[in-house]
Order: C-alpha cells, then structure tokens, then sequence
C-alpha cells in the first residue's frame, strides 16, 4: 500500500490563480492538487490534499496525520507568521515535514521573513512557485525511503 502524505494549504490559498497572480501565480489550487496527486502515484506517495482558511481545521489535520500519515507538506499562508498553534503540533508528528511558500518570503514585506514552522520544518522551499509542492514531494520521498 503506497504511503500517505499530507498537504495542508492555509488560508486564502483556494484563491491561488484569483488571489495577486503576479505574486502567486496563475495556476490554481487544483491544478496544484493534481500534480502533486500524479506525481505521487509515480514514487508510490498517496496524497491528501487539503485546504482551510481556519487555525483549528489545520490544527486538526496535523493531528490526524499523526496516525495517517508518513509525512506532511505545508504552506501554512499567513499563519506562518503567527501561528505558535500550528508548531506546536506539527511538533506532535513524528515523520519529515517539508514548508511549503510559493513566493520567496525572504523577498517580500518584513513580517514575511519569520516563520514560526520553520523551527520544525527539516526542509523550507520558498520562491520556486508551485513547483515547490513538486519539490516537496520528492523530498519526501527521499526522506522516507532513507
Ligand atoms: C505564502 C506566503 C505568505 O506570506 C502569505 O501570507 C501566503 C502565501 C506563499 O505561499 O508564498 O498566503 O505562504
């Protein structure tokens, strides 16, 4: 049986394509659902894609992917900058967890520069585009493999 991986996505991430192209991109949170989804049935990864504009929901899936899943993709959006919840349970999981930032935060406003998941995270892809949830992927597959 192939193993799963979490992709949690934060808020405002279903407008990906609408929401400021220019920054994000004009490809959309399904497009990017369904490479990742092909892509994992390639190396033998099972996707579980999902989205919530809401802490808790976030907080939840972290939690069940404890018991679910080898390892979690995230881009936790602009809760990356606030959020102590979201760390404290990806801290919970046990497995690889790869952050996801479709922009090059480091580039941008200053408040974007710190991630409180980045403290957990054993990889941070920023600034590569959607292609970031590819390269995510392959990451962990390496790291599960390993
Ligand atoms: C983002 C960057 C965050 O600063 C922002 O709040 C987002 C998306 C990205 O993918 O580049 O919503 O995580």
């Amino acid at each position: 049986m192939d193993k799963r991986v979490y992709v949690i996505n934060g808020p405002n991430l279903n407008l990906l394509g609408v929401r400021q192209p220019e920054v994000y991109g004009p490809e959309t949170l399904a497009d990017v659902e369904k490479q990742c989804v092909d892509l994992g049935s390639d190396i033998n990864l099972d996707v579980r894609f999902l989205q919530s504009s809401h802490e808790g929901a976030i907080v939840d899936w972290i939690h069940e992917a404890r018991e679910d899943a080898v390892g979690i993709i995230i881009n936790p959006a602009a809760y990356s900058h606030t959020s102590v919840a979201i760390l404290d349970a990806l801290n919970t999981f046990d497995g690889p967890v790869i952050e996801v930032h479709i922009s090059n935060i480091h580039k941008r406003e200053e408040f974007r520069h710190h991630s409180f998941v980045s403290s957990r995270a054993d990889g941070v892809i920023a600034g590569c585009g959607t292609q970031g949830y590819m390269l995510a992927m392959q990451r962990i597959d390496r790291l599960v493999r390993s």
